[in-house]
């Protein structure tokens, strides 16, 4: 079992698990290793090995560049150790898991159309243990036949009936997304290993809430959305809701907001199509979802705690306006990059 120690921090925890990461061994003991994606795109988890070996199946991961390749830089949540190490790497408390993350084979309880491509998976855990998250994060899917793993977000609340629920848009050529919609049936597997991620709610935030998704980024946000809406503490608090589609066909989220109470007081839903020319009988918002927040919330956008998911572009581009335009202070974005 070898041990990784973090240069200069004092810091060191064991690698328990032979099929573990660097990044989720530290992680599971508690360490707050800094990351986002946990799926070699982002390079937040980048460390310099000091001393020891170690084990790397993607060396050519995008998250690294030419020049991190060249001064040996190498990424934790790709990167197994096979003897002690000695790393640098950054560390802050802020990473540090609530949550640790759990790895467990779940069972397909249920499946649901909700747009011609997006279906809700829910799974069901061995004994109903408890399913342990914040509204907002992801967790690591992979097939017991070792396809995977991906990252999909949860879409339901924390429970304590072992149900994991998650919106899944199925990606051209994906082989997860592939064999989830084309495979798994009722009754079938899947590992889940999470809690990740760090776009969960502030519950403490005194802030009115804006939630921006595009595409399969429905399901965080409705996670946030629920989220708010069934914690006491969170009463008043109100919820601008914006989703983009391409077409009005991809517009989802509704009837399942609309049943939650305080829903008509408290849920500003606000769905825009960027292909109108597409349909023509549609008249509501059109254009791209950062553009519309912009033009409707403008100088207001100051006062939320803004949470966003879908697609890269559309981060980018939303996480921009929040910033230049609307003067949103960095620590107000929650958002995990996926790449
Ligand atoms: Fe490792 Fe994103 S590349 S966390």
């Amino acid at each position: 079992m070898p041990t990784i120690k973090i240069e200069g921090t004092g810091e060191q925890f064991e690698q328990t698990e032979s099929q573990d990461c660097i990044l989720r061994a530290g992680l599971t003991a508690g360490y707050g290793l800094a990351y986002e994606c946990n799926s070699g795109g982002c390079g937040t988890c980048k460390f310099q090995l000091i001393e020891g070996e170690i084990e790397e199946p993607w060396p050519t991961a995008p998250a690294l560049s030419a020049r991190d390749i060249k001064k040996g830089r190498k990424l934790a949540c790709q990167c197994k150790a096979k003897t002690d190490l000695v790393i640098k790497m950054r560390t802050d408390p802020e990473y540090a898991p609530i949550n640790l993350p759990a790895r467990f084979e779940a069972t397909l309880s249920s499946r649901r159309d909700v747009t011609s491509d997006i279906v809700e998976f829910c799974f069901q855990a061995p004994d109903s243990a408890d399913a342990k998250f914040l509204p907002g994060q992801y967790a690591m899917l992979t097939f017991p036949d070792g396809r995977g793993p991906r990252a999909y977000s949860m879409s339901n609340l924390p429970n304590g009936d072992g149900v994991w629920e998650f919106w899944i848009r199925r990606k051209p050529g994906g082989e997860v997304s592939g064999a989830l919609f084309d495979e798994l049936r009722v009754g079938g597997r899947i590992v889940v290993d999470g809690p990740y991620g760090h776009a969960y709610l502030r519950a403490e935030s005194e802030r009115d809430i804006l939630c921006i998704a595009g595409g399969s980024g429905i399901s965080p946000m409705l996670s946030i959305a629920r989220g708010v809406l069934m914690d006491p503490d969170m009463e008043g608090r109100q919820v601008h809701f914006y989703f983009g589609g391409r077409t009005p066909d991809d517009l989802c989220g509704l009837d399942e907001l609309k049943v939650l109470p305080g829903f008509q007081e408290r849920v500003h839903y606000h769905p825009a199509i960027s292909m109108p020319e597409e349909s023509p009988e549609w008249t509501g918002d059109t254009g791209f979802i950062h553009e519309i927040v912009e033009n409707q919330l403008g100088n207001e956008l100051s006062r939320f705690e803004c949470y966003l998911a879908g697609p890269p572009p559309m981060v980018q581009a939303t996480t921009k306006m929040l910033q230049l335009q609307g003067n949103v202070p960095t620590g107000q974005i929650h958002y995990d990059p996926f790449y």
